[in-house]
């Protein structure tokens, strides 16, 4: 018997547990132990049915998804579990699987191929495989819609979100939710059935529907999926796993599901989606903040500005249950911050995200203030008021003074030093920049600025505060943009190189929007406001002098007052509706602008662009990893996804540049050098790795990130 799985005779029960930390996953020696713990109900006539649960915090989570990597094409590995489910379902003797925590993937397919499910109420059920780049491979496709109707397992297996043990059971997926002790429901519901025939989800048709009624399903779901996933080809796979289990018998069907899943695993979309499952649990790692650092409890909070980034990180804050005092400098911004919160919130309410009581209670949890007096009773503050440092150290000195000695000051600065801040105030160690994306109720990164005083205590409560408010948080260090957006800079700068050299700028837009960027750079500059990076610019020639060239046509824009959407024109020009529409006016001015500058103008192909912009991003990524302000590439590509728009696919722009080779990418970046000049200087851990063969994910995470 495998140490993974126990089993025990109770009272004629037979309790077959799981137990393989932290989330029972279906690893090597669990299956096995299940096909050991099978022979023996079989053979022990003495058993007349079985409990099957997990040990610990959970059911059964899944496949292990550590050893997809190693599955090689024609391994048996997957078709093992599928064949082995389906002795499950062949017992003569009825199984019961008892749910409590998560029955996930392989879990949820495991559960249903037992003959009974009974849960606790708060359990979880879910397919979540195209979160991984796969569909469920152990018979999820052919089972689920079986048991739970056609519409609701599309919708679970394409989308892969999860449902509660009670909404299951009014599915039809659940048999029984249990009150009170798991195992003592699960041997009382045992004995019930025992001496039954054991019904098999396979042999159960009814919920299949026919051809007529599936069409509009199927035709509805592949819709949503290319829009809502767009270029994810899993969503796809599972839809057309599930219409098989509508066209064939449950044994072909399965086949089906075998060949499309196995597809899915070979595929760089799955590589990468796995490289960022752990790569959003890795980033929590910092090596020297180890998990039992202490924290700082944090109970309320002040939020000082309550513009587009403190009304937002207020609503976060609110939405976690933690009281927000919201402050503002004068009564008119703060009754337009309020309204703007409320105004959010109402539209959260009619597009059915929050309810009505919900939305109360989070608006009683925001206090409105115009003083820094009642600063004193908060754990945190997060200063969001305009980008400035004069400002910010103003504020930091009137926090340090009004706030209790163990508050965290923290600032939502985009560009300014956290240590220069950091000198406003008595308590250097206790001043951190957390850094929200916009719009920050929305987006789930948050860049955890470490100054050089920050101490390891306020980085852990920042980290662990992140993930209490649902948000995804990456400690960087304090250079100028910090991660994202010192790579962000670079990225904007060359697609207005690109305009410059002649492409249009819709071309350059599409061509990342195809490559799967949520928008193009142009029309996200246009959202942001272009007068954003013109006033750095102008604030900090420094940073802009080393380089051959500048690009010239953001400021040029804003010169004629085109700050993009908030003035109804930019790249583009924008209706009262904030709909773009191309500009023939800035294309002949850019054209004009361009030939007098001497730029020779030509036809750009959409493979320049993407390289040219991706490598970019790239390069500026191998500088930061080399000083030192990210712990590891993964870092960087958790950034990207979760606050540049980059697709989850392609796992991130360092992980991108691994699976298409560093070798090609510093070939490349060496012509472009050539072709365009110093901005192309390759960076010299892109030359090292590329020279030994290595990749990015290879090298060792630093200790912490440089100050
Ligand atoms: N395989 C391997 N490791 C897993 C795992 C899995 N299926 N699920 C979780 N882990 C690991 C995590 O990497 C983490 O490791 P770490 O501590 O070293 O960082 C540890 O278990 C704990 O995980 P979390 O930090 O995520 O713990 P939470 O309590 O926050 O969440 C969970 C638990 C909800 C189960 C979450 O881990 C999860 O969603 N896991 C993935 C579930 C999944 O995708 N299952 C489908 C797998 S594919 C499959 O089953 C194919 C089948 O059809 C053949
Ligand atoms: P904003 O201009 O929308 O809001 C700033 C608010 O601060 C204003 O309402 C202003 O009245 C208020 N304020 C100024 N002085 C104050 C004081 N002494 N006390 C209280 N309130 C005061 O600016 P936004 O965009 O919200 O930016 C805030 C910070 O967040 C900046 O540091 C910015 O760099 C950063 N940030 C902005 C992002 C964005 O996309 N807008 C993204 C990430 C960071």
């Amino acid at each position: 018997m495998s140490d993974l799985v126990g089993v025990e005779n109770r009272d004629g029960i037979s309790l077959v547990t799981i137990d393989n930390p932290p989330v029972n996953a279906l690893s090597l020696g669990v299956p096995e132990g299940l096909a050991v713990a099978l022979d023996q109900i079989e053979k022990d006539s003495s058993i007349r049915a079985a409990v099957l649960m997990g040990a610990g915090r959970t059911f059964v989570a899944g496949a292990d998804i550590r050893e997809f990597g190693k599955i090689k094409p024609g391994s048996q590995r997957c078709a093992g579990h599928l064949a082995l489910f389906y002795r499950v379902e062949s017992c003569a003797k009825p199984i019961v699987a008892a749910i409590h925590g998560t029955a996930f993937g392989g879990g949820l397919e495991l559960a249903m191929s037992a003959h009974y499910r009974v849960a606790v109420a708060d359990a979880q059920l879910g397919q979540p495989e195209v979160k991984l780049g796969l569909i469920p491979g152990a018979g999820g496709t052919q089972r689920l819609p079986r048991l739970a109707g056609l519409a609701k397992a599309v919708e679970m297996c394409a989308q892969g979100n999860p449902i509660k043990a009670t909404e299951a059971h009014q599915l039809g997926i659940i048999d029984r939710i249990v009150e009170g002790d798991l195992l003592a429901g699960a041997i009382a519901f045992a004995k019930e059935v025992s001496g039954k025939p054991a019904p098999k989800t396979r042999e159960r048709n009814e919920e299949l529907g026919n051809a007529a009624e599936n069409a509009p399903i199927f035709a509805s779901a592949r819709q949503n999926a290319q829009r809502k996933q767009r270029g994810l080809m899993a969503p796809l796979a599972a839809i057309d796993a599930i219409e098989a289990a509508t066209r064939m018998r449950f044994e072909p069907g399965c086949e089906e599901e075998q060949r499309l899943f196995l597809q899915c695993l070979f595929s760089e979309q799955s590589k990468a989606l796995i490289h960022v499952f752990f790569g959003e649990r890795e980033v929590a790692k910092i090596p020297d903040v180890p998990k039992e650092t202490p924290t700082i409890p944090v109970n309320s909070v002040g939020v000082v500005g309550a513009g587009t980034m403190g009304g937002g990180i207020a609503m976060v804050f609110a939405n976690a249950g933690i009281p927000v005092l919201l402050k503002e400098a004068d009564q008119a911004a703060l009754d337009r911050g309020l309204r703007t919160i409320k105004n959010n919130y109402e539209i959260s309410v009619s597009r059915g995200r929050f309810t009505r009581a919900f939305v109360d209670q989070r608006m009683k949890l925001i206090r409105p203030t115009l003083s820094f007096e009642e600063f004193g009773g908060v754990d945190m503050i997060v200063e969001a008021v305009f980008e400035g440092m004069a400002l910010k150290k103003e504020v930091f000195a009137e926090l340090d003074r009004v706030c209790k000695p163990g508050a965290i000051l923290a600032s939502n600065t985009s560009s300014l030093s956290i240590d220069e801040i950091a000198k406003a105030t008595s308590r250097p160690h206790l001043v951190i920049g957390t850094h929200f994306f916009s719009p920050a109720n929305v987006m789930r990164l948050v860049e955890i600025v470490r100054g050089a005083a920050t101490s390891k205590e306020a980085i852990a409560t920042c980290m662990s505060l992140t993930k209490r408010l649902g948000k995804i948080g990456v400690l960087v260090g304090n250079c100028f943009g910090f991660v994202g957006n010192r790579m962000f800079g670079p990225y904007r700068r060359e697609a207005q190189f690109l305009v410059e050299e002649g492409a249009d700028i819709e071309a350059v837009d599409k061509a990342m929007y195809e490559f799967g960027m949520a928008m193009g750079p142009l029309a996200t500059g246009d959202l942001a406001g272009l007068d954003v990076g013109w006033r750095i610019r102008k604030e900090n020639p420094q940073l802009f002098k080393e380089a051959s060239r500048k690009a010239f046509i953001e400021d040029r824009l804003c010169e004629l007052g085109r700050f993009g959407q908030k003035t109804g024109a930019g790249w583009y020009k924008y209706d009262d509706k904030r709909q773009a529409a191309s500009d023939a006016e800035v294309s002949a001015l850019i054209s004009t602008w361009s030939t007098k500058a001497g730029i020779p103008q030509r036809m750009i192909a959409g493979e320049e662009i993407v390289e040219r912009l991706i490598y970019t991003l790239v390069n500026e990524g191998a500088r930061i990893l080399e000083e030192g302000y990210a712990l590891r590439a993964v870092d960087i590509d958790i950034i990207y996804l979760n606050g540049y728009g980059f697709p989850s696919y392609r796992g991130g722009p360092m992980w991108y540049a691994d699976r298409v080779g560093l070798r090609q990418v510093l070939q490349r970046i060496r012509e472009f050098e050539q072709r365009f000049g110093n901005w192309w200087k390759p960076a010299p851990l892109l030359v090292r790795l590329a020279g030994q063969g290595q990749t990015f994910s290879e090298l060792a995470a630093k200790q912490t990130v440089a100050a």
